[in-house]
C-alpha cells in the first residue's frame, strides 16, 4: 500500500517542502546580512575585525598589530577552490595592478579555511600565480575559527561523491582602514570600476 499517486511523482507537499526550505534559509541569510551591514547597526560594523596571529605563506607570523598604519582586505578561502577564490583573487590581482603602487600599503589578507591542505608551503605555490600583495595565511583548526568568528564569515566541508571534499564559504572581501576598523565590503563579481574606487577609498582614506 502506498499514497504515492500513480503517475509516480511525490506528492504535493513533497514537491514543495525542498524549495520552501531553500526559500526561507535563503531569506534568512538575507535578513541576517542587512542586520549587521545596515548603517544604523554601528556597533555590529564596529565589531567585525579583531585581533588576530597566523602563519604566512613564508611561515613567518603575521598579526593584525603588524598591519597597524596601512589598510588591509579580508578574504576567506582556500586553495582547492574551483571556482570562488580563483575568481576573486583573479580579479583583485587586476585591480590592485589598475591601482598600481598607489596601493603598495594595501594588503589583502586570503586566509585558509582549509589548513589541513592549505600548508604555507602550498599557498606559497599557489599565490604565485597572484599579485605579491595577497598575503596567504593559515593556521590551525582553532585559529582560523577565531578569525573567522570575528570577521561574521562562515564556512563549511561539503564531502563530494570521490570521498574528496571542496569548502563553502563566505565570498565577501572585508575592507579594514589603517586604524583595523572595518569600512565596508567588496561582494563577489562586483563590477571592476566600483571594486577600484573601493580600494581607492580606502587607499586614500587611510593615507
Ligand atoms: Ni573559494
Amino acid at each position: 500500500m502506498t499514497t504515492t499517486p500513480s503517475d509516480g511523482r511525490p506528492p504535493v507537499w513533497r514537491r514543495l517542502l525542498f524549495p520552501a526550505v531553500v526559500a526561507v534559509i535563503a531569506i534568512g541569510a538575507a535578513v541576517a546580512t542587512l542586520a549587521y551591514l545596515r548603517p544604523g547597526s554601528s556597533d555590529a560594523i564596529a565589531s567585525i575585525g579583531g585581533p588576530f596571529t597566523l602563519t604566512t605563506q613564508t611561515g613567518a607570523k603575521l598579526s593584525d598589530t603588524d598591519l597597524k598604519g596601512k589598510p588591509f582586505g579580508v578574504f576567506f578561502g582556500f586553495t582547492h577552490c574551483p571556482e570562488v577564490c580563483p575568481t576573486t583573487l583573479t580579479e583583485m590581482t587586476q585591480s590592485l595592478k589598475e591601482l598600481g603602487p598607489e596601493a603598495d600599503n594595501l594588503k589583502l589578507l586570503f586566509i585558509s579555511v582549509d589548513p589541513t591542505r592549505d600548508t604555507p608551503e602550498f599557498l606559497s605555490l599557489y599565490l604565485q600565480s597572484f599579485d605579491p600583495r595577497i598575503v596567504g595565511l593559515t593556521g590551525t583548526e582553532a585559529e582560523i575559527a577565531a578569525v573567522g568568528k570575528e570577521y561574521r564569515a562562515f564556512w563549511e566541508k561539503v564531502p563530494l561523491a570521490d570521498g574528496d571534499y571542496t569548502m563553502n564559504h563566505t565570498a565577501t572581501i572585508f575592507l579594514m582602514d589603517a586604524k583595523g576598523r572595518f569600512t565596508g565590503t567588496i561582494a563577489y563579481g562586483e563590477d571592476v570600476k566600483t571594486r577600484v574606487a573601493k580600494l581607492k577609498r580606502l587607499v586614500v582614506g587611510s593615507a
